[in-house]
């Protein structure tokens, strides 16, 4: 296992081209099995992730091919409708499995992808939505057993008691678009992701409206057929690069960006004193003076994202004041506290509050990633920390980010990975 090896003081600039987003890529291949033609995905990421996904899609009696940035996805002759508990337990976003083979199939056994460090992360969500589109669902053995003689279109309401829930729309979405009849999705996801794949499932065929708003309509088809799609740009991977834009003092431009889908955020950055330059699909944050503390509450889309709440954090350590920060989104995302706080910030839990009071400077430290966002935060914090910082565990890293420390490295970072 690799560790990252960071000298902070560098500040950033140059270009960095921003790669498709992992959250949509994810159940638009999940999304291939509702289909035995071939389908074309391009721009999309290479991750740890997308490796997972594509395992299990070759599992589920997939093929697949890289052409450059492209995936070629197309079916073998079997169709299997197990997704293993090796393959799901080390991805949760494995889950979106579910809805399509029971589109296409009318059964699955999906194991339930458990915990992870952020939370207890439950399905409640997806399970009732696909019980009210006429599902049979048993948990055995760690296993959602599932099946559809027939799936009937239904109105479902999807909010949850933390808001809405991505995974579950898109799974609710995936059986729906094979169902007879029409299915009313309230409180679904917002989010550009879920966009994403509506726009691929309609390329395919699918008959969905209200994407993007808290109510989808979906009229059932009889099949689906092969489709080309775009990977949308990833708006976490620009956000952190923004973030590091600003935390360094520097000035880098990113390109491929969607600036639709950053407006909590830059209206946040904005409200701190950032500069912001948009250019196209071209976007330039930089700190022409010294920024101020914000108070931010994560959300559901269009909300301030979750996955931008550690990278934030790491800047507010080093902004000079008190600044708070409110995660409602997940229970316990704050594992990146009590390491940032071994780099000398001063940032204390209230429950749900981190109340974190800015220092002048961070001192390098070893520090141990524990999910994918919090590595990240920990990356930023060691660039611009004093001496010498090692990041431990960074294949959380590598599920979704591509080639990071690379791209940090291309825009001036002192940055090197070493063997654990
Ligand atoms: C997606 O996870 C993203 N993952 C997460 O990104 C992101 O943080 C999250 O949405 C919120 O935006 C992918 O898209 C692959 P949720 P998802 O269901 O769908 C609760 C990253 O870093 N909930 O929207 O699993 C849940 O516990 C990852 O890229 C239920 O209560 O998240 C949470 O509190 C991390 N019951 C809230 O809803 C359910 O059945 C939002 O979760 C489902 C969820």
């Amino acid at each position: 296992m690799d560790k990252l090896v960071i000298e902070g003081g560098v500040p950033l600039s140059g270009e960095v081209v921003i790669s498709g987003s992992k959250n949509a890529v994810l159940p638009i291949l999940a999304a291939t099995l509702l289909t035995d033609e071939p389908c074309i995905i391009k721009g999309a990421p290479f991750l740890r992730d997308t490796n997972t996904m594509l395992k299990i899609l070759r599992s589920l009696g997939k093929d697949y091919s890289f052409h450059r940035d492209n995936i070629v996805v197309t079916s073998s002759k079997t169709h299997n409708f197990v997704a293993d508990y090796k393959l799901v337990s080390t991805m949760r976003a494995s889950f979106c499995v579910l809805g399509p083979l029971l589109g296409k199939l009318r059964k699955a056994k999906v194991s339930l992808p458990g915990g992870c460090i952020i939370g207890i992360r439950p399905v409640d969500l997806h399970l009732k939505g696909l019980r009210q589109l006429g599902t049979d669902i048993d948990i055995e053995g760690g296993y959602v057993v599932a099946k559809a003689k027939n799936l009937k279109g239904a109105s479902i309401y999807l909010g949850g008691e933390f808001g809405s829930s991505v995974l579950a729309t898109d799974n609710i979405m995936m059986a729906a678009v094979l169902a007879k009849g029409k299915t009313i999705i309230e409180s679904s996801a917002c989010e550009p992701e879920v966009v994403d794949l509506a726009e691929f499932l309609i390329k395919m065929g699918a008959k969905i409206r209200g994407h993007g708003t808290p109510t989808i309509e979906i009229e059932g088809v009889k099949e689906l057929h092969g489709a080309e799609h775009k990977i949308i740009p990833d708006r976490i991977e620009a956000g952190t690069f923004m973030i590091a834009s600003l935390i360094t003092k520097g000035n880098i431009t990113l390109r491929n960006v969607n600036i639709q889908h950053q407006s909590a955020l830059l209206d946040k950055l904005k409200e701190a004193g950032a500069t912001i330059h948009k250019d196209g699909d071209c976007l330039t944050v930089t700190a022409k003076r010294q920024l101020k503390p914000v108070n931010v509450t994560t959300l559901p889309y269009p909300g301030f994202p979750t996955d931008m709440q550690a990278q934030m954090m790491s800047l507010m350590s080093v902004t000079p004041g008190i600044s708070i920060i409110t995660e409602k989104v997940f229970q316990d995302r704050f594992m990146h506290v009590a390491e940032l706080n071994r780099m000398g910030a001063r940032i204390q839990r209230e429950g749900p509050h981190a109340i974190i009071e800015g220092v002048k400077r961070l001192s390098g430290a070893s520090v141990m990633a524990s999910d994918l966002r919090a590595s990240a935060s920990l990356v930023l914090a060691g660039l611009v920390a004093k001496g010498k910082s090692t990041v431990s565990r960074i294949y959380h890293l590598e599920r979704g980010y591509e080639n990071f420390d690379e791209k940090l490295r291309r825009l001036g970072a002192r940055i090197w990975r070493e063997k654990e």
